[in-house]
């Protein structure tokens, strides 16, 4: 486990601002920031970061937290992971102590990915130095000198030879102290019936695949020979470090240039990418021939919203691939698309009309993937009614993935006139799939269910059910998070007035945990006991957390809650303003002992409705005495909750709580 003062000291060392900028172009709104959210689509920016308190926060999805659980959500990985990017590449040691499981299986995971990493590094150099310093190298030179690939080219790319020989790998490897094994697990070599080792890369030229930060993590081999029969590319297994489903050929080499130009180019093939990049180019991807899947858009995504697809000229293949840009749409990627002449790839054509003019012509080409579908279709069903309203249906459906309504609409427009169909029925069909999508949308009630959900509702609440036990809890625990060691006239600690008010006496404190619905704040509470514990002999006796006790604290859950409570203090979300009611931020210690009022009065109003109920059920089958008794009782409890609801009124009329307040 790393230690509480080390991760405090690299979390006041690290710029949120500057991990998350990683990630998310942020726009400095007064002392925060503020961008489009990495982790739900939006149009709008929702997500803020705020650097004095070192914390994020997504008002849409809400996401929020420090920056170590920023790496860790938007990187998956472990806690304990995150931390030690983080401190790498801040300089900071940490200090871990005990030997908790997960550590050891991460050290173990780490161990593992290290050694393969060593092997792979290790074969990158062998086979470019095959390549250029072999005189079998000559005949993979040759093959690359023919595609007119330069020596900076194949450089810059880290292209390779593997010699035909059946071991010519293995025997180096070995020779060198590498492990088989380690060999066969990146599959590089293997095993046959016989127990007999071999090269699995033999007589091919050779494509290192690399992470987005440029580490090795497979090879593609491509046979030189046509005529053989292989198959034309030999391609590395899934491994610990290659996952086929996120990987996306060239974002090493391309992502700088996909900033700068704020657009990817999507193509099939590597040797599409490596040809584009040589005529200068070089914001191109490849797909590796495969349908798009949601990692590897997530990729694309985070470099640029933009994205124009190259197709080959072959239109099977792009009716094939309508779906997957179905996807980008989904997404919020704005997609164009540009197809090639017929029997062209971006390889060939790039190679035809020279770096300038392929750069003009896909520019020029470029058409926005709506009409592009539509335009296909249509033709296709040239003279056919039928199949023309299908077809419209079918680019509508496309239409209503786009989030942005403005955009939507701007389009139905267009498409009325490409489709000759009146506006009004496009918008009446679109908003018929716009609905359905909605109730087949299992989050399409998301909005509502985050502003109920555990976190932050201290702040914002729900109309229905604002007196719940839940959203109680929540209050009380964003009053102990926002002024918990404020102290109050009495000299007493807002926290501590505010349990002695609600649970009357000490031992008494002991039961909170016991009152406690919420997963949430059970598990907070136990450790803000277990902080007084620890510190019952320093100069913190007697006091409770600091914000950044919850902002640091290690459980994602708890820290994004810090997070959404402490940022709503200082922004307002307008979409949340309008859905929901808002409690005004207490401005001075005589609004926060209303709140507290508030707050003791509604637990103290939820405990006796419970006692009435518990009564009235033994009514059902108490006699004589005990009626009587009972009855008396129930009387008592009426006349609390009457004095509860009296006093609950006063209280409410001043904290807002439970109203709109009127805004200036
Ligand atoms: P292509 O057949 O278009 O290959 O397949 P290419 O890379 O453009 O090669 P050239 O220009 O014809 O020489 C497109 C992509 O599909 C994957 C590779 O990622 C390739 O770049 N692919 C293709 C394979 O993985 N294995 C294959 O056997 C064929
Ligand atoms: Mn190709």
């Amino acid at each position: 486990m790393i230690t509480e003062n080390s991760l405090d000291q690299l979390l006041s060392v690290v710029a949120i601002e500057q991990v998350v900028g990683d990630y998310v172009t942020l726009r400095k709104s007064g002392s925060r920031y503020t961008g489009l959210c990495p982790f739900h689509d939006e149009k709008t920016p929702s997500f803020s970061v705020t650097p004095s308190m070192g914390i994020y926060k997504c008002f849409g999805c809400n996401k929020g937290g420090n920056a170590i659980q920023f790496v860790r959500e938007i990187e998956n990985v472990t806690f304990v992971e995150a931390a030690r990017q983080l401190a790498e590449r801040y300089g900071v040691e940490l200090i871990e102590t005990g030997n908790r499981l997960d550590d050891d299986q991460y050290q173990e995971l780490q161990r593992r990915k290290e050694g393969l990493q060593v092997v792979l590094d290790y074969a990158q150099g062998f086979f470019q130095q095959q390549l250029n310093d072999t005189e079998e190298g000559a005949i993979g030179l040759s093959y690359f000198k023919e595609r007119g690939y330069s020596k900076e080219t194949r450089s810059y790319w880290g292209l390779g030879y593997s010699p035909s020989a059946w071991d010519a790998l293995l025997k180096d490897a070995e020779a060198k102290g590498y492990k088989k094994e380690k060999l066969q697990e990146v599959g590089l070599v293997k095993q046959n019936d016989k127990g007999n080792w071999y090269d699995l890369y033999r007589g091919r030229v050779i494509f290192p695949l690399k992470t987005p930060s440029g580490k090795i993590v497979g090879f593609a081999g491509r046979k030189m020979d046509k005529a053989e029969n292989s198959p034309k590319y030999v391609n590395s297994p899934e491994t610990e470090l290659y996952k086929k489903s996120d990987f996306l050929y060239g974002v090493f080499e391309a992502k700088q240039a996909i900033g700068k130009e704020d657009n990817t180019y999507l193509v099939e093939g590597y040797t599409d990418v490596i040809t584009l990049w040589q005529s200068g180019i070089r914001n191109a991807v490849a797909s590796s021939g495969t349908a798009l899947t949601p990692g590897q858009i997530k990729l694309i995504r985070k470099f640029s919203a933009n994205i124009t697809v190259l197709y080959d000229g072959d239109a099977a293949g792009i009716k094939a691939s309508l779906r997957g840009i179905d996807l980008l749409l989904a997404e919020s990627l704005n997609v164009k698309v540009v197809a090639l002449p017929q029997g062209e790839d971006p390889d060939s054509f790039c190679q035809k009309l020279g770096g300038e003019a392929f750069g003009e012509y896909i520019k020029e080409e470029a058409q926005n993937f709506i009409f592009f579908k539509a335009q296909l279709l249509l033709d296709q069903a040239a003279g056919d009614p039928i199949k023309k309203s299908e077809a419209i249906k079918d680019v509508l459906q496309s239409v209503s993935l786009i989030s942005d309504s403005i955009k939507r609409s701007v389009l139905t427009r267009q498409l009325a006139a490409i489709c000759q169909v009146e506006e009004a029925v496009l918008t009446q069909e679109l908003g018929l799939l716009l609905r359905k999508s909605l109730r087949d949308d299992k989050n399409s009630d998301a909005l509502v269910k985050q502003a109920g959900s555990l976190l932050g509702q201290g702040a914002w609440v729900l109309p229905e059910d604002a007196f719940s036990e839940r959203h109680q809890e929540a209050a009380l625990f964003r009053l102990f998070l926002l002024y918990g060691n404020q102290e109050l006239k009495s000299g007493q600690s807002v926290l501590d007035y505010t349990l002695d008010s609600i649970l009357d006496g000490e031992e008494a404190k002991d039961q909170l945990g016991d009152l406690l619905k919420t997963e949430l704040f059970q598990r907070i509470w136990t450790d803000m006991l277990s902080f007084r514990v620890r510190n019952k002999d320093t100069e913190l006796a007697n006091r409770w957390p600091e914000p950044s006790f919850y902002i640091h604290h290690e459980e994602a859950q708890v820290s994004a809650w810090a997070a959404d409570v402490l940022s709503r203090q200082y922004v307002l979300s307008p979409t949340f303003e309008e859905h929901y009611i808002y409690i005004k931020e207490e401005s001075d210690s005589v609004q926060i002992v209303q709140s507290i009022e508030a707050i003791v009065a509604n637990w103290k109003r939820i405990k006796v409705e419970k006692d009435i109920q518990e009564a009235l059920f033994m009514l059902e089958t108490a006699e004589g005495e005990e009626q009587e008794h009972l009855m008396s009782y129930l009387l008592h409890l009426n006349g609390i909750k009457l004095n509860i609801s009296k006093s609950m009124g006063t209280a409410l009329s001043g904290t807002g709580f439970g109203n709109k307040p009127a805004q200036a």
